[in-house]
Formats: C-alpha cells, structure tokens, sequence
C-alpha cells in the first residue's frame, strides 16, 4: 500500500498526473503572500533531497538468515549481518507540482552498503563455517515521493500520499570465502537485499516527512516587532499550488501584543497581477498595503503617535524670540520664553503603495506651548496635513524603509495670541519635522519590519517592486542553519 508500481516510470507518471485530478477550490485571501517559484521550488527540492540523504545515512538493515542448498556442498545456513547503507548519491532529481500535491523524484541514484557474512554446514565428519565482509553497490535506485499540503487551522499540514523506493539491481563483492558462496548470495539474497533497501528507505523518507510535518506545526503564528505588536502569520486557507508555483497566504496583518482581536482592516479589494517584468527569483513576498496601515493603526491606538517637542537641534527655534516676526504677540506677552510643542496623530495614518513607493499622508494637531515658571501655557494650536513617501529596502531579512518630507500645509486651528503669519508658521515646522521628527522616525523605521521566513533562510539578492496598493519583495533565499 502507498508504494510506487515496481515500473517506476508509468508509476511516476501515473503520481504526477493524479496531482491534478482535485480542482481548485475558492481561496481565502490574507494580506501577504508568499509565492516558491520553479526556481524556489527546485531550491527547496534540492535542500530537501541533501537532507534526507543526510538523515538516511548511515542506515543499518535487519539481519538476514537463511538455510540454502547449494549443489555440491549441502544445505548450508547463511547469515548476514551489520548490513550498513553508508553512502547514497543522487543522479538527478525533480519536483512536480499540481492541484493536489508535490511529487519529488530522485532518481539514477545509487547507495553503497557493507556487510558480514557468516556460513556454517555440515558434513559427515565435521561442522564447516567461515565469516568475511562483502560490499554491496545498489544501482539506478529510484525513491519518489508525493506530499499533500494543506492548511490546517492556519499550519500548513504535510502528509505523505505515496511513497517509494525501487531498486534496478546490485552488485556483490566478496571479500574472501569460497567461491560457491558468491553465486549462493546472489541467487538466494538478492532479491531479499534489495527489498530491505526499498522498504527501510521510503520508510527512512516517510520518517523524515512526518519531521518536516513537525516543523511546520510548530512555526510560530505570530512575529513580535517590538513589545507593543505583533506581525500574525497564520496561513490562510490551503496552498494553491500550480504546475509552476505554490503560493501560500498568510493574515499579514499587525495586531497588538496585548491584544487578541483580529485588525479591522479587512477590505482587501482586487489586486493588479504581478506585473510581467517582475525579477525572476526563489521567491515573491507580496504585501497589501493594509499591512502597513495595520502596524500604523497599532501604534495609534496604542498612544504612540504623540510627542512633545522641547529639544531640538537648533534651540533657539523653540524660544519666542524666533517667533517674534510670526506672532508679535507671542513675543510680546512671553519675551524670550522656551517654547514646547505637542505633535498629536489626529487619525490613523493613510497609508498607500504607489507605482513609486509607499506615500503617507497624516493628520496631525501641533499645540504651541509656552514655558513660563515652570508651568506650559497652550497658546495656539495648528492643523498640519503631512505628505510623506518612504523607500522601502530590505535589510537584514526585514522590510525598512528610509521617509521623506514631501510637503506639509499649515492651518490654524485656534489661538490666543492673535494671528499667525502660517507661511513662515509651515516653514519653521516643516523644518523641525525634518530635523528632529523624521530622522527619529527613521531610526526606528530602519528596524524593520519581520517578513514571514523560517528560520534558517535568509533573503539575498532581493528587488522590491511597488506596484498599485501592493509591495512585491522578489528575492532568493539561502539556507544558513545546517
Ligand atoms: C561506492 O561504490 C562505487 C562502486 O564500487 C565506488 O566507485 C565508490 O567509490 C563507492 N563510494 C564510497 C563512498 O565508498
Ligand atoms: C527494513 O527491511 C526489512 C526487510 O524488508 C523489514 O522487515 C523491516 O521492517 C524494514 N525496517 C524498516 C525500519 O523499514
Ligand atoms: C502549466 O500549466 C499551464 C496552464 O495551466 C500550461 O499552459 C503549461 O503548459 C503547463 N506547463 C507545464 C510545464 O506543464
Ligand atoms: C490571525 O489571523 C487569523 C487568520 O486570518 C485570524 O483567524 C485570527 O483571528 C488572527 N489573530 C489575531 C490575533 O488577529
Ligand atoms: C504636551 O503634552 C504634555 C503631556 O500630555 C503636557 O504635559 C503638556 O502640557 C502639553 N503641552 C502643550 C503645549 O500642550
């Protein structure tokens, strides 16, 4: 059951065209998707194979006994043991993908095995026995596999569909004992040594599967960006899978740490395809622009998006007599008086992914304040619309990005010292935002934000393409943990 026909060929044939007999079923969205390329999948076919067979080896088969009758000599009770597969090589290997599965074949493989061997009979006159070693070389063993993946409760469940391993033949090679003996091996053993390889190696594999199954269960649900959010990262809905590609989605939204409801940003919308002139890589990364609006919603809601500004590069822009030609009055009742002022994020942030980047625009009330013994007096309060784009990058495996002050408009909101000139009102702000609000910003923006990859796998050589609503992050990977 659940092994491949002994033809290995029609039987792969008939594994990779039964993995596209279920028909797509309709798919859940999540806010990120991951997309294995061919190019990911042969990457990912190629660690997998250099793994089990490193997971394989050495392998140590069952004892086997048996009484033979050779001509000439008698029946005769032959064991061998310490049978050790101690080296297996793959000729060539591939991976197919369909509806329903992945098959992975290698095949033109071959194993090298040794041996004990032991033999006792006997004659009229005396017990007759000898021992020695031998080595055994497996040739155009073929071992093919098909996996079935599917989301299970937001893991993905890995689980074996068939699995098999097949054998073309082996060669013998005694290393002393009579020469009787060779000929008993081969016509009495053979056929027993080849289906202990074929057995002990798809179970090998089959073990192996249910270790990577393992894994997957056990990949976290969420990433923690700091101590206020968290990225979710369960799957959503089953892989789709294509002759090409496997694409997997995933929730992609922030939520806060102490905070178990799910972001209310749901509405997705229909996505523009990857466009045609996307790099050919291991791996596309796409993420919605929700995703970015959902870790700015998290900070909002968490207070963070407010600041008093009392120190600055330049002080004397926070000290009335700066502002004695924008608000004479200002000067005029608090003469060379500190000045403090609270930027206060009025809304979430819109966030969006342009053609060019990601464009911010944000709400914010800006309360001038006046130190005055001691004790801060509100004098003004001024309406700012920020304008601001930032270039994503990638670095060390998260997505930062670097933002820059587009433009801002200045309105007043009110006051009790009279009128304010606001050209010069939005030029000093402006220029407070770009000295002291942005570069902090920045510093924690070059932070980053976590990408959904196992542990292990670093990103290399990765291009990032914004299209409309939607960041694609196409990169290879490389697998550093042994
Ligand atoms: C395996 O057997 C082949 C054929 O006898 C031999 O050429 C090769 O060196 C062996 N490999 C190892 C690792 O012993
Ligand atoms: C190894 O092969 C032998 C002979 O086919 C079989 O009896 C045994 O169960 C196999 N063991 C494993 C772990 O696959
Ligand atoms: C993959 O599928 C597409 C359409 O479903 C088909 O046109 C293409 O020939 C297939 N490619 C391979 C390599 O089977
Ligand atoms: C994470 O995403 C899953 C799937 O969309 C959802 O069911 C779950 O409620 C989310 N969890 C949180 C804490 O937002
Ligand atoms: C700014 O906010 C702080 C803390 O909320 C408050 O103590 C201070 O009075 C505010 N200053 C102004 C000018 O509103």
């Amino acid at each position: 059951m659940g092994s491949f026909p002994k033809s290995m060929k029609s039987g792969i044939f008939f594994i990779i065209s039964s993995l596209f007999l279920v028909s797509a079923t309709t798919q859940e969205e999540g806010f990120i998707s991951v997309v294995l390329s061919r190019k990911g999948l042969e990457f990912t076919k190629d660690l997998l194979i250099e793994q089990a067979v490193s997971s394989i080896i050495p392998l140590q088969l069952p004892e086997i006994e048996k009484s033979i009758k050779i001509p000439l000599v008698g029946k005769v009770d032959i064991v061998l043991s310490n049978i050790l597969i101690y080296n297996v090589e793959i000729g060539s290997s591939y991976v197919e993908t369909g509806d329903s599965g992945i098959a992975l074949i290698a095949s033109g493989a071959t194993a090298n095995l040794s041996m004990d061997w032991k033999y006792t009979y006997s004659t009229w006159l005396f017990d007759i026995s000898d021992s020695g070693d031998a080595s055994i070389q497996v040739e155009g063993m073929e071992v093919g596999v098909t996996l079935a993946l599917k989301d299970q409760e937001g893991t993905l469940k890995l689980s074996v569909l068939e699995c098999g391993c097949h054998v073309k033949d082996i060669a013998i090679k005694l290393h002393g004992g009579a020469s009787w003996l060779y000929q008993g091996l081969v016509d009495a053993f053979k056929g027993q040594i080849i289906s202990a390889v074929e057995d002990n190696i798809s179970n090998k594999v089959r073990e192996g599967i249910v270790k990577l199954d393992s894994l997957l269960q056990s990949l976290p649900k969420q990433i923690a960006l700091d101590d206020i959010a968290a990225l979710n990262v369960t799957f959503v809905g089953n892989p789709v899978l294509s002759n090409s590609s496997v694409e997997f989605q995933i929730n992609g939204l922030f939520t806060a740490l102490d905070d178990n409801s799910a972001s209310s940003l749901y509405n997705k919308g229909s996505l523009d395809p990857v466009p045609c002139n996307a790099p050919a890589k291991m791996v596309e990364i796409s993420l919605h622009e929700n995703v970015f609006s959902s870790v700015s919603l998290v900070f909002y809601n968490a207070n963070y998006m407010q600041r008093t500004i009392n120190k600055i590069p330049d002080q004397s822009l926070l000290n009335t007599a700066q502002w004695k030609h924008i608000v004479p009055q200002l000067y005029k009742q608090y003469p060379d008086k500190d000045m403090e002022l609270n930027i206060s994020v009025s809304s979430p942030p819109i966030i969006r992914v342009a053609n060019n980047g990601v464009d911010f625009t944000v709400y914010s009330d800006v309360t001038i304040g006046v130190v005055d013994d001691d004790e801060v007096i509100s004098v003004a309060c001024i309406s700012l619309e920020i304008h601001a784009s930032c270039s994503p990058k990638i670095s060390m495996n998260k997505l930062a990005g670097i933002v820059k002050l587009n433009d801002i408009t200045a309105s007043l909101k009110w006051s009790e010292i009279g009128n304010l000139h606001m050209r010069l009102v939005q030029a000093i702000l402006s220029t407070i935002l770009k000295t002291v609000v942005v570069p902090y910003l920045n510093l924690y923006l070059w932070k980053g934000l976590p990408l959904p990859l196992p542990r292990g796998f670093t990103l290399k050589n990765s291009e990032i393409l914004s299209t409309n609503s939607r960041l694609g992050i196409f990169s290879d990977v490389e697998f550093v943990e042994g």
